[in-house]
């Protein structure tokens, strides 16, 4: 059965890659970001865009417009878009108004987009919902570096859970994915191809009706919290 995809961040990068292969497996897909390259992105695809900041308080509900219009409903939300891998910071002197832009893009963001696209996955016979995390904000092991960052992901492993068990009994899979060290504008040169990184969120939004929910994964693996 053919799904509905709203990827946040699609504009380039592992978003852009998601994108890909969701239009290739001959599903439909919105792509999300706030420059205009979004839209030149979406029409190589064949895919449709909007244009939109997701730290926006009103961004959200211009997303869920937009994926009424041009797909009807949502299948699949891939919480995708960050900022601010600040690894040049350490958390003693952090610039706070920099964690704020982090949280609020990278937790916020995704939490507001969860809240509005709840509804439309509760319709869903398929629902699905990714929140792109990181290795970042495990609180095994978690550093003093990159502080923006490592909350911002650590509060949207929260968030995952929480989101995992207030949609449970609508059958809608809630998962957390971290794509490993993928080469994009925020990874920088030496990661893996972005093709790798999409994989296993791919795989976590397009999970069967019996696979899990509530967890943390990378290619398709659990790894701790
Ligand atoms: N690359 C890695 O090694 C790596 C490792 C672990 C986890 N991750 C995670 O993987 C995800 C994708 O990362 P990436 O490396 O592909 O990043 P990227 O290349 O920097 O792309 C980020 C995307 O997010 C969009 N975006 C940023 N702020 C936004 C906002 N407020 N509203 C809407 N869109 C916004 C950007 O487009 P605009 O600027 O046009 O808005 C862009 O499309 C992120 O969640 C990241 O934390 C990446």
């Amino acid at each position: 059965m053919a799904r509905r995809w709203l990827i946040t961040g699609a504009s380039r990068g592992i978003g852009a890659a998601i994108a890909a292969v969701a239009v290739g497996r001959g599903d439909s897909a919105l792509l999300v970001a706030r420059g205009d390259a979004v839209r030149s992105v979406a029409d190589e695809l064949g895919a449709h865009a909007a244009q939109v900041d997701l730290s926006a308080p009103d961004g959200a509900a211009a997303a869920v417009a937009a994926a009424q219009e041009h797909m009807g409903g949502l299948d699949v939300l891939v919480n995708n878009a960050a900022i601010h891998y600040d690894t040049w910071q350490s958390v003693l002197t952090a610039d706070l108004d920099l964690v704020r832009e982090a949280l609020e893009t990278n937790t916020l963001g995704a939490w507001r987009v969860a809240m509005a696209f709840a509804p439309l996955l509760r319709e869903s016979s398929q629902g699905r919902l990714v929140n792109v995390s990181s290795g970042s904000g495990q609180l095994t092991g978690m550093g003093d570096g990159a502080p923006a960052y490592s909350i911002s992901k650590a509060a949207l492993n929260a968030l995952t859970l929480m989101l995992a068990d207030a949609l449970r009994r609508d059958r809608v899979l809630v998962n957390a994915v971290c794509p490993g060290w993928v080469a994009t504008d925020m990874g920088g040169p030496g990661g893996r191809p972005v093709s790798d990184g999409a994989r296993g969120i791919v795989w976590a939004a397009t999970l069967p009706d019996d696979g899990p929910t509530g967890g943390f994964f990378r290619d398709g693996r659990p790894i701790d919290w």
